[in-house]
């Protein structure tokens, strides 16, 4: 039997200007299957990040709903959102979000804190050892390459292991070897934990690798 994960129906979003309204995304609809990889491709501008926001519970849309592991998020607050994300979802973001006045260990450790559970240093180290950050653990994120930050950040989102995985261009700042194992670590979790992958990229290569590729293009599902 498949399970969708998650469901978006109808959804748009505009954001307000001062007096002017500007629309990002318009009428998207599209549904993920438990424990897939989907890719979400478009132009710079094209509504990509807006639209992961959206499904992982960051942001409410304008209009439309959407449906995370059967918890409508329409209509929630932002604690219940936030205890949604908390739960169920890992996110890396494009410009990585890494509090500045944690070490790398410590941003690894937030997720985990957000849930009450018992931080695990032990594992946390163990994830910033697998994107070969190891030597790193105790330097803080403006002490750290731009691409060290990715790592680390993807390293926070594996932390609770989460359910549902979205990755915001999460080997767009890396060389190729090190782009090349981050995409492993991706789909080996996949593979390993069945977490739900959902990747927003530029790179084609890394897309033909997902189950189902989403493209989008001027707010709209190309
Ligand atoms: N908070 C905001 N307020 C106003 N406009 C916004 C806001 N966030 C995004 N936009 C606009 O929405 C559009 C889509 O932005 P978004 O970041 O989703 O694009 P993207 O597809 O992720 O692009 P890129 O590939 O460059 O990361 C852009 O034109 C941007 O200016
Ligand atoms: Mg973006």
């Amino acid at each position: 039997m498949s399970t969708k994960i998650l469901q978006i129906n109808q959804v748009s979003k505009h954001f307000v200007l001062g007096t002017s309204e500007i629309p990002v995304l318009k009428d998207v609809s599209f549904e993920i299957e438990e424990g897939s990889t989907v890719s979400i491709v478009g132009p710079s501008g094209s509504g990509k990040t807006t639209l992961l926001g959206l499904c992982a519970g960051l942001d409410q849309p304008s209009e439309g709903t959407i449906t995370l592991n059967g918890i409508q998020l329409t209509g929630l607050n932002e604690d219940q959102l936030a205890a949604v994300r908390n739960e169920h979802v890992g996110f890396v973001f494009q410009n990585f979000q890494l509090l500045p006045t944690l070490t790398a260990l410590e941003n690894v450790l937030v997720p985990l804190e957000l849930r009450g559970l018992k931080p695990n240093e032990r594992d946390a180290l163990a994830l910033l050892q697998r994107v070969g950050l190891g030597h790193r653990a105790d330097h803080y994120p403006s002490q750290l390459s731009g691409g060290e930050q990715q790592r680390v950040s993807i390293a926070r989102a594996f932390a609770n292991k989460p359910k549902i995985l979205f990755a915001d261009e999460p080997t767009g700042n890396l060389d190729a070897e090190t782009s090349q194992s981050i995409e492993e670590m991706l789909f080996e979790l996949n593979r390993e934990s069945g977490t739900t992958l959902i990747i927003v990229t530029h790179d084609l290569d890394l897309a033909a690798k997902t189950q189902q590729i989403i493209p989008i293009k001027g707010g709209k599902i190309a």
